[in-house]
This record gives C-alpha cells, sequence and structure tokens, in this order.
C-alpha cells in the first residue's frame, strides 16, 4: 500500500477529507504521518484523534527558508511516502524541496489555476465577475500556485454570492476532488512524465475530470 505524508498549516478539513476516504475504504493509503508548520493547526488535533503521528516544526525557529525546509524534508524522508499531499500548506517551498519531490508532491489550489494563483482566490473571482470558478488538484513546481493538473472541480458563481458562499461551494469540490486524484496515485493510475500528467486510460475522459457540479447547474 503506498504511503502518504500530509502537509497542513491551519484547519485541515482536506486532510479530514482524506482520512474519512481512508477510513470509508476508499482511499486506500497509509497515511503515516500530519506535518504543521504551526503549533495552533486545527488539524493536527484531528489527525491525532485518528491516531495518525503528528508532526510540529516551527518555521519560524529556523534562519531562512532553506533551512526550514531541509528540517521539513529531513521529517518527511524518515516515512518514506510515496507521496507528499499539501493540504492547505501556507509556505512557499524553496526550489531544492520542490526538486527533491519531483513528481510525488501535490497541492490543492482554490481556483481553476492558472487563474487566480496566491491567496484571496474567492474574493478576486467575485471582482472579476467570473462566471465559473473552482479548484485545481496540481504537481507542485517550483513557481508559485503552478504546474501540471491532475484534476479540477467547477462551480457556478451565483448572483448574491459573497466570499463565504463561494468558498464553501469550492470547498465542498475539494474535499471530493482531492481524494480522487490521491486514490489515482495509489492505484498507480497517475503519474508525471516529461512534465505532462498521465492518467490511465478509463480515466481521462471528460466525465471523470470534470465536476459533476458544472453538469448539474446548467453549465456547460
Ligand atoms: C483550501 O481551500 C485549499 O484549497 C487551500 O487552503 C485551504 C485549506 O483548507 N490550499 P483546509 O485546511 O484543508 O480546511
Amino acid at each position: 500500500m503506498k504511503k502518504i505524508v500530509i502537509l497542513i498549516s491551519g484547519r485541515g478539513s482536506n486532510m479530514e477529507a482524506l482520512i474519512a476516504a481512508r477510513d470509508a475504504g476508499n482511499l486506500p493509503v497509509n497515511i503515516a504521518a500530519v506535518i504543521s508548520n504551526r503549533p495552533d493547526a486545527a488539524g493536527l488535533e484531528t489527525a491525532a484523534r485518528a491516531s495518525i503521528p503528528t508532526h510540529f516544526i516551527n518555521h519560524k525557529a529556523f534562519a531562512g527558508r532553506e533551512a526550514f525546509d531541509s528540517r521539513l524534508a529531513q521529517c518527511i524522508d524518515e516515512f518514506e511516502p510515496d507521496l507528499v499531499v499539501l493540504a492547505g500548506f501556507m509556505r512557499i517551498l524553496s526550489d531544492g524541496f520542490v526538486r527533491h519531490y519531483a513528481g510525488r508532491l501535490i497541492n490543492i489550489h482554490p481556483s481553476l489555476l492558472p487563474s487566480f494563483p496566491g491567496l484571496h482566490t474567492h474574493q478576486r473571482a467575485l471582482e472579476e465577475g467570473v462566471r465559473i470558478h473552482g479548484c485545481t488538484v496540481h504537481f507542485v513546481t517550483p513557481a508559485l500556485d503552478h504546474g501540471p493538473v491532475i484534476v479540477q472541480a467547477a462551480v457556478p458563481v451565483l448572483d448574491g454570492d459573497d466570499e463565504a458562499s463561494l468558498a464553501a461551494r469550492v470547498l465542498r469540490q475539494e474535499h471530493l476532488v482531492y481524494p480522487q486524484a490521491v486514490r489515482w496515485f495509489a492505484e498507480g493510475k497517475l503519474t508525471l512524465e516529461n512534465g505532462r500528467v498521465r492518467l490511465a486510460a478509463e480515466l481521462a475522459e471528460p466525465a471523470a475530470l470534470v465536476s459533476p457540479v458544472l453538469a448539474a447547474s446548467g453549465i456547460r
């Protein structure tokens, strides 16, 4: 069974979705550890309650980004994971760290990349007046919120939406597509070849890659 390590900084609801999928028998992975750079990350308690080993590495205790990343990598590598899963890990990662995990480091971002990398994605989507918003699971490259896309889920932006309502609609999709992407990896159906995502033939169909919500909303 493939081993994963999850990195968080806060609430940890995506991590929770991964744990729930595992517990439901839908995600055949060993969640070897959850690591946070913040001691008060609520997700640490959730992970501990699920009997998953947790670690806290305080980025403020290190002189610079490289020093922190190298300690972080040391901690991760003790678990020998097949995949490192960023789930709301609010740190910019150094090139060396990203290179070390090439092809086995994934992230979820709350927008349809390449639109809206960075912070405050929902507010920015509202300000731009986009009609469709969503989330993206992607392999990580040294550029922020960038990299080969594994799966995206789209949601409509409705009249009357505010940042909270739109964020909640996107988050529901995040909790579906992230376990799905990790499952594909765990089942050997997802690889990165020459910078391109390769999916098993049965997955590489539009129906498997686009959120059902989009169809249900009447937007095509
Ligand atoms: C999510 O919106 C995720 O897309 C982004 O950070 C947020 C983390 O939420 N990277 P949670 O900690 O998983 O609840």
